[in-house]
């Protein structure tokens, strides 16, 4: 009989590595490694294939998904300008159901019966790792071996030493970190006291935004929502998204300090770095604010708080975020044109907006001559909007009297 398959999430990490053989060992399975590249830089994809096999595992499967993550996760964020309790771009949100769907893609082309993941009983990812592969995958038995069968920090580490595991563990870092092209999430260590600012060697996305240096002025062009262009230069998703990480992330902007909501109930201390994110959602937002009518955009505030929560509680594969995309996806047909910005001083400050669906009427707006605004229509309209508070106000008045 041959051995059953496991797809494991892979990283390439101590908890990681450590998994590979810890499964085979408790489950007899064959461990396949899969090691999704969503643009988190630092090792090199052939060194953690390397590593994968070298730990144990009995296959490794390196996908590119960069270009993907770019043009189908970070470009839909930007569309719902997506910022979780209205400041954390789902960096790590947004990579789970892409990497789901490769451990899914895997595990069906290889047979596997298992998929297993890295992660811990008190943090978000679990969930959304755990409900993508339900809605992907229903027939795969999960493994959190973290999370349920006591892999510990200590056991991992233990383990990787009795077992002569390639694993450097003395360069581990204080902080959970996870990062992508999206940005960079950091957690643990001495953030874990709130009132404890932030010490220098958390950050590595972005330089001091203290720092004296020039601004840097730039164009960034958008078609029905998506950017498509810097300075006239036509590019895609991931070429924008990896030249604002660095051009952005050199002035300082998209460090975010906060404390959470976690889905777990969990209220935890979070930094992040998100140059790029900031900078596309800030002018994406200010082009809507240009061709957007008052309504919808009213409206889509509304959507894109849903759509992030969904997408940050682990409903990527939700209905509602597919029926909240198709709105999104309308709402967004008129936002094209282009947003100038200035980068400086830790900000990305709009200073100008131009558009061919420009809802702006320098003739409505004006105050000079040219004036096109009719405002003796206002008498009647502001008399008809305060009617009913009016009303109300003195039958209260009337009420109070008696
Ligand atoms: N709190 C963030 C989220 O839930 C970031 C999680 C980062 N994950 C990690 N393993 N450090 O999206």
């Amino acid at each position: 009989m041959t051995a059953e398959k496991v797809v494991l999430a892979y990283s390439g990490g101590l908890d990681t590595s450590v998994a590979i053989g810890w499964i085979a060992e408790r489950t007899g399975a064959d461990v396949i490694a899969v090691a999704v590249d969503v643009g988190q830089g630092g090792e090199d994809m052939d060194a953690i294939r390397k590593r994968a096999l070298a730990c144990g595992a009995a296959d490794v499967e390196v996908v590119d998904a960069r270009a993907e993550f770019a043009a189908a996760y970070c470009v839909p964020a930007t569309c719902a300008n997506a910022l979780y309790m209205d400041r954390y771009p789902l960096i790590s949100a947004l990579s789970r159901p892409l990497i789901v769907t490769h451990l899914a893609r895997v595990a069906a082309a290889k047979g596997a019966t298992m998929a297993a993941h890295g992660c811990t009983g008190k943090g978000n990812d679990q969930v959304r790792f755990e409900v993508g592969l339900a809605s992907l995958a229903p027939g795969l038995k999960v493994l959190a071996p973290v999370r349920d069968s006591g892999m510990t920090r200590d056991k991992a580490i233990e383990f990787a030493a009795a077992k002569g595991l390639p694993i450097d563990v003395t360069a581990r870092s204080p902080y959970s970190i996870d990062q992508n092209l999206w940005g960079r999430s950091c957690e643990t260590g001495h953030l874990e006291d709130i009132w404890e600012a932030p010490h220098d060697d958390v950050w590595a996305y972005t330089a001091d935004p203290a720092q004296p240096r020039e601004p840097d002025e730039l164009v960034l062009r958008f078609a029905a929502g998506v950017p498509t262009a810097i300075d006239g230069r036509q590019l895609d998703p991931l070429e924008i998204i990896t030249e604002l990480n660095q051009r952005a992330g050199s002035q300082g902007i998209g460090r975010i300090d906060m404390v959470e909501d976690r889905l777990v109930g969990i209220k935890s201390r979070e930094i992040y770095e998100a140059p790029a994110a900031v900078t596309l959602i800030t002018a994406h937002s200010e082009l809507e604010s240009v061709c957007v009518e008052l309504d919808l955009a009213r409206f889509k505030r509304q959507a894109e708080q849903r759509w992030t929560e969904l997408v940050y509680d682990g409903l990527w594969f939700s209905p509602l975020r597919r029926a909240l995309d198709a709105f999104i996806a309308q709402a967004s047909a008129p936002v094209s044109g282009d947003v100038r910005m200035r980068l400086h001083g830790g900000r990305a400050v709009v200073t100008g907006r131009r558009s061919d669906a420009s809802l702006y009427d320098y003739r409505l707006a004006t105050y000079d001559t040219g004036d096109v605004f009719d405002q003796s229509l206002s008498k009647g309209f502001v008399e008809l909007w305060g009617l009913p508070s009016k009303t109300a106000a003195m039958r209260d008045r009337r009420l109070a009297d008696a």
